[in-house]
């Protein structure tokens, strides 16, 4: 036998079930909310920062073993990734024949990181000089900075020498050589 609902008992059924559904809702609980299917969601770990009764040091975190080098990190090319040579000394010239487009790398990248305190001319007159810089950018047209090596460059960039910040961070090594085969075509002019 089929039993048909009048309207009135459709529209209860209705309003009775958008009231389940609503109520809830924004609800603040203690509760954890429910979960039917846990997989494996929820797992003693340690969170990163984390404090820890197992290690003395109380840290979960774990320092790597001494001498630990990252895959592709190991850089034991001391010219490429230094500019010095096996005996700790700068190298007099860079370790990769200066191309043209390292060149034009070079040029792009100077006008990035270089300028404003060497200059567009590479002459140590750059926009810093307005702001009272305590020590002159070095000109690159001088004959001690013409006379410097390829090596004693790339770590001056890299390391930041007496008055000149460090801009390893800023300034990756094929970059850094890259800048140096720039400076040393115009040197030459
Ligand atoms: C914030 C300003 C500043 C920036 C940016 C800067 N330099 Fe310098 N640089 C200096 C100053 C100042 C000196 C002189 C340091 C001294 O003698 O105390 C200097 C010196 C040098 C020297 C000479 C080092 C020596 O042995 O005398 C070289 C080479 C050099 N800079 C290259 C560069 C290159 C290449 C860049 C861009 C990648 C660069 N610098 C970016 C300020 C800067």
């Amino acid at each position: 036998m089929t039993r048909i609902l009048s309207l009135t008992q459709l529209i209860l059924l209705l309003g009775m079930s958008l009231l389940i559904m609503a109520c809830g809702r924004g609800e603040y609980s203690d509760q954890p909310p429910v979960h039917l299917n846990p997989n494996m969601d929820s797992q003693e770990k340690y969170k990163a920062q984390s404090e820890s009764n197992f290690f003395a040091d109380g840290a979960s975190m774990r320092t790597p073993v001494e001498g630990t080098v990252a895959r592709g990190e190991l850089r034991e090319d001391d010219a490429y990734y230094r500019g010095k040579d096996a005996a700790g000394d700068f190298i007099v010239s860079a370790p990769m024949a200066f191309t043209a487009e390292m060149v034009t790398r070079g040029e792009e990248r100077y006008g990035i990181y270089c300028v404003a305190c060497h200059g567009a001319n590479a002459d140590g007159k750059g926009k810093i000089l307005d702001y009272n810089y305590p020590i002159p950018p070095a000109n690159f047209h001088a004959v001690r900075i013409m006379d410097l090596s390829d090596g004693h460059m790339f770590n001056a960039i890299g390391q930041g020498w007496l008055n000149m910040p460090a801009l390893k961070a800023q300034v990756s090594v094929d970059d850094r050589w890259a800048i140096i085969s720039y400076i040393r075509s115009i040197q030459k002019k």
